[in-house]
């Protein structure tokens, strides 16, 4: 990259910042409505009006502001174990209004028991292959204690099948996680159903995204 490129670069990222808290990230505005609309139809069919939908690793907080100012009907619990992520969240909060998202919780799905009791559907997205494998495995089993029979886990990300990536560009973020932490990585299908399955959750859904990502709707069958 040339310098004046680098520095157009890096004043787009400076003016692109919010005056407040809030992280503002590329993903999340490119994945949100793909999301919203496959979330849609999933807890419209599963959960009743006035359900407490969980989000584990919210982030920066603008996928569940988003989500529940079209999703009325439903009450958001966002969480994340990092500190600036639950700032950013809490200005998310203030800055979309809406009346139905509850503060942000520390939750960091190893730590038991969870700062939660109940809830009628978990949403993680982008957060399993960020993170060490324990955070999938403890995930499914701390959801097995908060969600009732039939409740959903929602998971989206880049996922392999069989041990090989569905893109050359998975791959390469695979050797890019790897590279930064050699816990992390994108996880198989396989692996993560047979996961679920251990603790009593079926995959019932496996919906293709744009950019070669999927949504993995799990019911718990307890
Ligand atoms: C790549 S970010 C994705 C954030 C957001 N879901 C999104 O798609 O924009 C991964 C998030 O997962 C959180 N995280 C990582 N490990 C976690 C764990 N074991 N339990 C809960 N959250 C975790 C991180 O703090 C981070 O906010």
């Amino acid at each position: 990259m040339t310098l004046p490129n680098l520095l157009g670069s890096i004043i787009k990222i400076a003016m692109a910042n919010y005056p407040d808290e809030r992280l503002q990230w590329p993903a999340p505005e490119r994945n949100k409505s793909f999301i919203l609309e496959v979330l849609r139809d999933v807890l419209l069919e599963t959960i009743l009006d006035g359900s407490l939908v969980l989000e584990i690793g919210s982030g920066s907080g603008a996928h569940i502001c988003h989500f529940a100012s079209q999703l009325q009907n439903f009450r958001w619990q966002p969480s994340d174990p990092e500190d600036r992520h639950q700032k950013s969240i809490k200005a998310w909060i203030k800055h979309v209004k809406t009346k139905n998202i509850l503060p942000p919780i520390y939750l960091d799905t190893r730590e038991e028991p969870w700062p939660i009791k109940k809830a009628d559907a978990i949403l993680c997205i982008n957060m399993i292959h960020i993170s060490p494998w324990k955070s999938c495995q403890s995930l499914f089993s701390g959801a097995s204690r908060i969600l009732p029979r039939d409740g959903v886990i929602y998971l989206y990300g880049p996922f392999s099948v069989d041990g090989i990536h569905t893109a050359d560009s998975n791959a390469i973020f695979d050797r890019s996680l790897k590279s930064r932490n050699s816990e992390w990585g994108v996880r198989d299908l396989n692996g993560v159903r047979q996961v679920a399955e251990n603790n009593s959750f079926r995959m019932t859904k496996k919906i293709y995204m744009p950019a070669n990502n999927l949504s993995l709707v799990f019911n718990s069958v307890r």
